[in-house]
C-alpha cells in the first residue's frame, strides 16, 4: 500500500479467517452455537481465567461488566480520563457516577495513587485502561480495591496478547474486558469478551448479556411451569456474539501471538528512530510489561502537535490522536466537569499522535511513516 493513506490500525485477515468464516455461515448455526463455546474456551485459556463471556463489542463488554458488578445509581466508578469515552459512558449509562482520577505522565495510565485519592465511600470500583496495550500496574491497583473493598477492573480494549510478570492481561483484574474491533489486537469485526475468575460475576455477566434469562431449573421462581420455561430475575439486553465471528475470533486467536510479534518489530523499530529526538517521547515501558503494542502513542511538543499531525496527513500516513480527556466531551462539560482537572492526562493528550501500528505494515511502511514523521517535525516550527 505505499501510495495510498497508511491507516494509523487495520486488521489482518488471512485463508484461514475466511475458510473459517465460511465454515460457520454453512453450519447450521449463524448466531449462538458451537463456535461461541469454543471462542470462549479459547479466550478463557488464552486469558488465564476459568470464565470468558463474549459479547458484541468493547463498549457492550464494559456495559456487561459494570452490570455484573452490580453498579448502578448512587455508585462511582473511579477510572481514567485518558481513555475512549465507553471506558465512562458504560458506567454512566447504568446511572453512576464517573470520577476520573490522573494518569502517570510517563506511560498515561491511571495512576494508582491517584486513583485512590479519588476513592469515596460511594466508590463500588476502579476501572483502569492499559493504555496502548501496556498493562496497568494490577499489584497496586490490586491493593487498593482489596484494603477499601473495591471491585478492579481492566478495560483490556487494547491489550488482549499483553502479559505482565509473565501472565497474562485477563488473570489479573476481578473483571477484564476486550474489544475486538478491526483495528484492535484481534478481531471479529465487532466484537468484545470479558474475563473472570469470579463464578458468581460470570453467570451476572451471561445473564444480562441475555436479557437476564434464567434457563437453569434450580434457579428458577416457578420452575414447574413446563419444560418451555424461561424467567427474567433481572433486565439484561442482548449483546451475544453470533457464531459467525466467533469462528473468525477463534482462528485470530491462533494467529494473535504473530501479531503481537510484529508489533513487537514496529514498536522497536520506530523507537530506534525516534528516541534522541528533542522534545519527542517514545512510549515508555514498565518493568515486568510485555505489551501487544495496539498503539504507538508518539509524543511531540504540544505547540507543534497540530501541524506534524496535519503534515503527516498530508503525506498519506494516517495519524490517529488518542484520546481527547474523555471528561472534555460536551456530555461530561453538560454534567459540570470541568478542563484542568486531570493536567497530566490532558499534557499526554496535547502532545499525542498515534502512529500506523498493525500487523500487516512492511518494513518499507515503518520507513514511510519514519521519514514522514522526520520531515513533518523538522518543517512544523
Ligand atoms: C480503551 C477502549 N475501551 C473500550 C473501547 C470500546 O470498544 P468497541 O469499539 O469494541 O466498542 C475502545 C475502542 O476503541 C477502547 O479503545
Amino acid at each position: 500500500m505505499s501510495e495510498q493513506m497508511l491507516p494509523y490500525g487495520r486488521q489482518s485477515i488471512d485463508e484461514s479467517d475466511i475458510e473459517a468464516v465460511v465454515g460457520a455461515l454453512g453450519s447450521d448455526w449463524l448466531t449462538t452455537g458451537p463456535e461461541v463455546d469454543k471462542f470462549e474456551a479459547a479466550i478463557a485459556l488464552r486469558a488465564g481465567a476459568p470464565h470468558a463471556i463474549s459479547v458484541t463489542s468493547g463498549t457492550a463488554a464494559l456495559h456487561v461488566a459494570y452490570a455484573a458488578a452490580g453498579i448502578g445509581a448512587g455508585d462511582e466508578v473511579v477510572t481514567t480520563p485518558l481513555t475512549f469515552v465507553a471506558t465512562a459512558a458504560a458506567a454512566a449509562l447504568l446511572g453512576a457516577k464517573v470520577v476520573f482520577a490522573d494518569v502517570d505522565p510517563a506511560t498515561g495510565i491511571l495512576d494508582p495513587q491517584a486513583a485512590e485519592a479519588a476513592v469515596t465511600e460511594r466508590t463500588a470500583a476502579i476501572t483502569a485502561v492499559d493504555y496502548a496495550g501496556v498493562p496497568a500496574d494490577d499489584a497496586a491497583f490490586r491493593d487498593v480495591t482489596t484494603r477499601r473493598g473495591l471491585l478492579y477492573i481492566e478495560d483490556a480494549a487494547h491489550s488482549i496478547g499483553s502479559l505482565l510478570h509473565g501472565r497474562p492481561v485477563g488473570s489479573l483484574a476481578d473483571l477484564t474486558t476486550y474489544s475486538f474491533f478491526p483495528t484492535k489486537n484481534l478481531t471479529t469485526a465487532e466484537g468484545g469478551a470479558v474475563v473472570t475468575s469470579d463464578e458468581s460475576l460470570a453467570t451476572r455477566a451471561r445473564a444480562f448479556k441475555n436479557h437476564g434469562l434464567v434457563r437453569d431449573r434450580s434457579a428458577q421462581r416457578y420452575p414447574d411451569e413446563g419444560p418451555w420455561h424461561q424467567e427474567v430475575h433481572s433486565f439484561g439486553l442482548n449483546y451475544r456474539l453470533p457464531d459467525v465471528l466467533a469462528a473468525l475470533g477463534r482462528n485470530q486467536l491462533e494467529r494473535l501471538d504473530d501479531f503481537v510479534a510484529r508489533r513487537s518489530e514496529v514498536k522497536d523499530l520506530y523507537d530506534a528512530a525516534f528516541i534522541g529526538i528533542d522534545g519527542v517521547d517514545v512510549p515508555v515501558l514498565p518493568a515486568g510489561a510485555a505489551p501487544a503494542w495496539h498503539l504507538y502513542p508518539l509524543r511531540v511538543p504540544a505547540e507543534r502537535r497540530r501541524q506534524v499531525f496535519e503534515s503527516l496527513r498530508e503525506q498519506g500516513i494516517g495519524v490517529q490522536v488518542n484520546y481527547i480527556p474523555a471528561y472534555w466531551h460536551p456530555v461530561f462539560e453538560d454534567l459540570g466537569y470541568t478542563r484542568g482537572q486531570c493536567p497530566n492526562a490532558e499534557d499526554y493528550y496535547r502532545r499525542e499522535i498515534s502512529l500506523p501500528m498493525f500487523p500487516g505494515l512492511t518494513d518499507g511502511d515503518v520507513e514511510r511513516v519514519i521519514a514522514a514523521t522526520r520531515t513533518a517535525l523538522t518543517t512544523a516550527r
